[in-house]
């Protein structure tokens, strides 16, 4: 479906709206289910395209998986191929998920390369390093990654970068190895303590989820549990950026604070205020003009850089210059010739782009590429003066749960064409 959004800008947004549950936990905790043969029951799960997807990687290996109002329940009694197929990796490339889950259910998995992406390279070799490294033998044929594993044994395996998929994938294949994995320099991102959290309920023995080693000792014998998905911090990212951009006022219902605050930190730099009250954020930016802040993306703790395409947005309507730079996808700048249409000013030098504080954007077709791409263009169109269109916003449905619905509940004018 070829959707578009008509958005006619320039007004503030204000109000309350609730976080949804996290896309890039949801997703691995869905995976996950995979390592029991019982039912899982994964609730706060966001409505998005990217879990509709997952869901059908998991029924193609058997799994029976109902999704309703919040709540997936995924019955892995009958699970019986260890196959994740292109038509659905090359949509989504967190389908690579199930490569650790297969290995430790099946001693053996067939999953897709994932092939390309609008992010720039995105390799997965440190995946496959680890793979081998528990006693994996792969091998790649036509497009897909073989994987045979007569048994699996701990040891300690070095991240050369520090990746979030290889860390979740590694924790679950190393589940059903025998004595302890250590993980050094692994991703500390909150979305994998999510993920060794609930395997620890299902009968898991891992350490130090969150920080850059982590131990895991095995082999167990995993049951299924009930489990709640952490708040999306980038989607609540997203609408604090939202709310910035146009002047606003919004506060965040269920939100977690502790797990952003180098975003918050960084907002408030800018001048704008955030006021943390338990589990609510609330940001205004009423009558202030932000002054400009550089960002450069790291991973968690850092400046996540799945909020980088927003705050371009942000800098490009504050006062001053400033420079960004994206350390982990170097090339991830597809909103930026789009942007530019709006009447951004930007000079792109390497990973880093020099963001010109311009007065205003005016309203003008623009076509998203990727997520965050997607979320970057709907929030600078609010801030637009005049009518935009959004097109192509299957690329947002992917990741944010209705968004449309929660920026009309705060007042922005946006429409859903359907095509
Ligand atoms: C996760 O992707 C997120 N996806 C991404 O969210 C996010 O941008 C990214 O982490 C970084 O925070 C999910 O959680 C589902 P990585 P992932 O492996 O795990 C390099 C969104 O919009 N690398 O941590 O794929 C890689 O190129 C998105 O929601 C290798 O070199 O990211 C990058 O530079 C898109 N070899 C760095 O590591 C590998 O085998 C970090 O990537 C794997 C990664």
């Amino acid at each position: 479906m070829m959707d578009h959004f008509v958005v006619e800008g320039g007004r503030p947004l204000s109000g309350t709206i609730t976080c949804s549950g996290a896309k890039n936990a949801a997703l691995p905790l869905m995976a996950a289910s995979l390592l029991t043969d019982g039912v899982t029951v994964l609730n706060n799960i966001p409505d998005l395209q990217d879990v509709r997807t997952m869901a059908m990687v998991l029924r193609v290996i058997g799994a029976d998986v109902r999704i309703e109002e919040g709540t997936l329940t995924i019955d892995c009694s009958h699970c019986n191929f260890w196959e994740a197929p292109y038509e659905l990796v090359r949509k989504m490339r967190a389908s690579f998920y199930v490569l650790g889950p297969l290995i430790a259910r099946f001693g053996e998995a067939k999953v897709s390369l994932p092939g390309g992406c609008a992010l720039g390279p995105r390799p997965v070799d440190l995946h496959l390093k680890a793979m081998k490294r528990l006693g994996c033998d792969i091998y790649i044929e036509s497009g897909y990654v073989n994987v045979k594993a007569k048994s699996l044994k701990g040891t300690r395996i070095n991240m050369d970068v520090s990746s979030v998929g290889a860390t979740g994938n590694l924790m679950m294949a190393a589940c059903a190895a025998t004595g302890t994995t250590v993980i050094n320099n692994s991703a500390c991102e909150p979305e994998i303590i999510d993920l060794a959290n609930m395997l620890n309920a299902m009968g898991a023995d891992i350490n130090g989820a969150g920080s850059k080693q982590v131990e895991i000792n095995g082999p167990v014998d995993l049951k299924p549990v009930k489990w709640k998905v952490i708040p999306d911090r980038i989607e609540a990212g997203t609408f604090l950026l939202a709310a910035a951009v146009t002047r606003g006022k919004v506060t965040l219902k269920e939100c977690r604070a502790d797990l952003m605050y180098t975003v918050l930190d960084k907002i408030n730099e800018t001048g704008v205020n955030i006021q943390i009250d338990n589990d609510s954020v609330t940001i205004d930016a009423r009558d202030v003009k932000p002054c400009a802040t550089d960002v450069i993306t790291e991973a968690y703790p850092g400046f996540p850089t799945d909020l980088q395409a927003p705050w371009t947005v942000f800098m490009s309507l504050a006062k001053g210059d400033s420079i960004l730079t994206e350390t982990i996808y170097p090339e991830r700048f597809t909103h930026v010739p789009e942007l530019i249409r709006l009447g951004a000013q930007f000079r792109k030098k390497l990973n880093s782009i020099y963001i010109e504080g311009v007065e205003r954007f005016t309203g003008a077709s623009v076509m998203c590429s990727d997520i965050r791409a997607a979320a970057a263009l709907v929030i600078a169109t609010l801030a637009a003066e005049g009518t935009s269109k959004v097109l192509r916003v299957y690329h947002l449905d992917r990741g944010y749960d209705r968004m449309e619905d929660k920026l009309s509940k705060l007042g922005a004018k946006i429409r859903r064409i359907r095509e």
